[in-house]
């Protein structure tokens, strides 16, 4: 082990990679280094998912391992930050004890301090920091860590409360950064090299409403896409109960925004959407979609889908299905409703049975599976603009990247066209993406 080093360990979400970023650039600033492994550092953090049950479970288990190499070498110190430190602090200091610092997302600007003290104190029991009332301060630092994409946050927190969501006891109310604040960083980023930056916030659609004079995400969106030398734009997540005709009209408008859509529709059946909370019906969101693919016609729309949701029975079901068949998404990340102990869900009565979920799920899955296959097929011969990330690890000779619409293209290449912009023509299409060729090196 070696006294100043740091490791960080993410799980879940792109905006838990963010603040990861923002825990190694803590890190740092007290004169630590990154080590390559657990086992040479003195500091281990985790950031934590609490949005179903198997990531909490992960968290146990790499704390477990923590725990011998602690053993070993009784002055490591031990972080647990991110979701479950809001929601779970007492019961992650019951079950690890061997845990320093419990810290929630919002209390990041309490980090150093508490590192500072444990780096000089004899202090055994976790000290717990979880406020999710608190504002995040502006201008903590951070070591970013995106290949290609610097994360940059607009809002923190949620305040929606869909019945079976965690995340808004987790991240606490909704709060938009400033856009000065938020132009600021994403200038910082491209001067630092990033091509590509991905905005933020747990619905980036309500972006603004509680600033002074207010405004709005298409407004922020227009802004930061301008910035020179910026080259691609992304967001997540949207929600669909906010997604405007204005902020469509100014994606197609933005050169810099590219043609992909995060769009969560949750279930397909009116009356589970309505339990759920989700504030709009199957057929709203498939007028958004038409809409969306009116105005840009080569953009991909990509989903999240939950099954057996209380109360949800077959034939609510199907009806997710047939939405899926008829709105043919791009591709969808797709879950078995898992219970979280506080939400409103969690009171509701008819629970399915797990197998029933799980037969659900599969059934989805492998419909979805054929249309985005169907999809990316459908789309050999097409030229896409593709950000190259590096070698490929299976395609011998090989480079990968991303397309403007967020989908994995792998072709022929050499790795000094890592972090250029090159244009591949599709060859062959599949669930992941594409296998392409090589059309010509653009810009840089
Ligand atoms: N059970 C299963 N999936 C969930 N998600 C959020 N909460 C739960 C839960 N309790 C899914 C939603 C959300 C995605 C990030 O995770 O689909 O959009
Ligand atoms: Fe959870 Fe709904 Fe907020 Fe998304 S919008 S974080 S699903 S409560």
């Amino acid at each position: 082990m070696n006294n100043d080093t740091y490791y960080v360990h993410t799980f879940g979400c792109q905006m838990n990679e963010r603040d990861s970023e923002t825990v190694a650039g803590i890190l740092e600033q007290l004169g630590l280094v990154a080590a390559d492994t657990p086992e040479q550092a003195r500091v281990l953090a985790v950031n934590t998912c609490s949005v179903r049950e198997k990531p909490e479970e992960k968290v146990f288990s790499l704390l477990g391992q923590w725990r011998m190499l602690k053993r070993d070498e009784p002055t490591r110190i031990i972080v647990v930050c991110g979701c479950m430190s809001q929601v779970a602090g007492d019961r992650i200091a019951q079950r690890a004890p061997y845990v320093d610092i419990i810290i929630g997302p919002r209390n990041l600007g309490h980090l150093r301090d508490a590192l500072a003290q444990r780096l000089e104190s004899a202090e055994r029991k976790p000290v717990i920091i979880a406020d999710s009332q608190e504002l995040l301060p502006e201008g903590l630092p951070a070591h970013r860590c995106g290949d290609m994409s610097a994360f940059v946050n607009i809002t923190y927190g949620c305040n929606n409360f869909c019945a079976y969501c965690i995340v808004p006891f987790a991240r606490g109310p909704e709060v938009s950064r400033s856009t000065p604040d938020i132009l600021a960083e994403c200038r910082d980023a491209v001067a630092a090299g990033y091509r590509e930056i991905t905005l933020l916030g747990q619905n980036v659609n309500s972006y603004g409403h509680d600033l002074h004079p207010q405004t709005d995400f298409a407004s922020l969106l227009e802004q930061v896409g301008k910035l020179p030398d910026l080259q691609r734009l992304r967001f997540t997540t949207s929600h669909p109960k906010d997604l405007s005709e204005r902020l469509l009209q100014t994606m197609a408008n933005t050169a810099t925004v590219c043609e992909h859509l995060h769009l969560p529709i949750q279930a397909g059946g009116d009356h589970v959407l309505a339990q759920m909370g989700r504030g709009y019906t199957c057929r709203h969101f498939i007028s958004l979609v038409e809409r969306t693919r009116e105005l840009i016609p080569d953009i991909s729309i990509t989903t999240d889908i939950m099954v057996g949701f209380p109360g949800e029975n077959r034939a609510q079901f199907e009806q997710t299905l047939r939405a899926v068949e008829r709105i043919r998404f791009d591709q969808a990340f797709m879950f078995k409703y898992n219970d979280r102990p506080g939400t409103k869900a969690s009171n509701m009565p008819d629970r399915i049975p797990e197998d029933e979920k799980q037969q659900r799920l599969l059934q989805l899955v492998s419909l979805q599976n054929r249309i985005a296959r169907d999809v990316n097929r459908a789309a050999v011969g097409q030229i896409f603009e593709v950000l190259v990330e590096g070698s490929d690890r299976k395609a011998k000779n090989c480079v990968r990247g991303r397309s403007r619409q967020n989908k994995i293209v792998v072709f022929p290449g050499s790795l000094d066209m890592r972090g250029k912009l090159v244009q591949v023509r599709a060859v062959e299409g599949f669930l992941w993406g594409h296998r392409g060729e090589l059309v010509s090196r653009n810009r840089s």
